[in-house]
């Protein structure tokens, strides 16, 4: 692929407390244009990072730098290259939808008449050409999402940052929200914070694996599939089999097979009863190998 521009944020040693709490240990990571998945569960992390790269929040230690230079001593100047979906969303519900993205537009400094054209435009390309004269209160979960969406890509930033995009919505609606992510360009940064773990497969061309505020592993979807797929095994069970499975180990995915029920779980070596599984290795796989494990209830 031929780059345009040589985008790249460096995160170095990247370090947050919150008083005793430690929310990032030691974040190294850099980024370069595509797609890039954050997937970790409640508490491991995610908005704090992502809090941090859109400088709204100080860190207690390390460096980030775009293209070689401190985004602190970038300030406006980096902001300005950036789009952020926020978890928490707080929407005007008295503005009607276009009128929002306009005063969202002023807020970022996009020229009024560069504004109109792109909310025009932005309105149809998250399907809600007709919504954008009604009022955000009428919105369903779905249209606020898309609409904080399309706010977010305002100003073609080049940096866009989503945070749990898909929360809170219903399946039809998270399929829809996946496809407008994988058709953002891929010459920019897009960096979405998730803890589903579909959210990501088949979208993300890199996946980071946070977890307790470190990156536990990081590559392309194929790549770590690869390297936990001889650590995936499988036992036959029925119904009445369940519980005791599941006491012995904790952490599995319970599977409707064409022969009947199967329990997955992810091991350094095969334990006895079970056998490697041969098919349908996915990031879910990933997932209960690098953190499910490590999750205590
Ligand atoms: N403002 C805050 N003050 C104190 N602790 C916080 C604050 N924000 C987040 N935390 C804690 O930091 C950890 C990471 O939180 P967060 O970044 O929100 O995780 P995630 O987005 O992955 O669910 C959690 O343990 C959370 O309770
Ligand atoms: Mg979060």
């Amino acid at each position: 692929m031929v780059r345009v521009n040589d985008m790249r944020m460096e995160i170095k040693r990247l370090q947050k407390k919150y008083g005793a709490k430690t929310a990032l240990k030691e974040i190294d990571l850099t980024l370069e244009s595509g797609i890039y998945g954050i997937l970790g569960e409640n508490g491991a992390g995610k908005s704090t990072l992502l809090n941090i790269l859109t400088d709204n929040i100080p860190r207690t230690a390390g460096e980030i730098l775009y293209d070689g230079t401190e985004i602190i001593k970038l300030g406006k100047q980096y902001r300005k290259k950036l789009g952020y979906m926020p978890q928490e969303q707080g929407l005007y519900g008295q503005l009607t939808g276009k009128a929002f993205l306009l005063y969202m537009a002023s807020v970022k400094g996009v020229p009024k008449k560069t504004a109109k054209n792109q909310i025009e435009e932005l309105l149809e390309r998250v399907n809600l050409k007709d919504a954008g004269k009604v009022r955000i209160s009428h919105y369903s979960g779905g249209m606020k999402q898309r609409l904080l969406l399309a706010q977010a890509l305002l100003g073609e930033p080049e940096i866009i940052i989503l945070d749990e995009p898909t929360a809170g919505l219903d399946p039809k609606e998270r399929i829809r929200m996946r496809n407008f992510i994988t058709e953002l360009s891929s010459e920019k940064i897009v960096i979405f914070a998730t803890h589903i773990v579909s959210d990501i497969e088949c979208i993300a061309d890199y996946v980071v694996l946070l977890h307790d505020g470190s990156i536990i592993q990081k590559g392309a979807p194929i790549e770590l599939i690869d390297e936990v797929k001889t650590h995936i095994f499988e036992k036959k069970c029925d119904k009445n089999q369940i519980r005791a499975i599941k006491n012995d180990y904790p952490y599995g995915n319970l599977m409707q097979k064409r022969d009947g029920l199967a329990y997955r779980i992810a091991a350094e070596e095969k334990p006895p009863g079970f056998t490697e599984a041969k098919e349908d290795m996915n990031l879910e796989d990933v997932y209960m190998y690098h953190i499910g494990r490590r999750i205590k209830d």
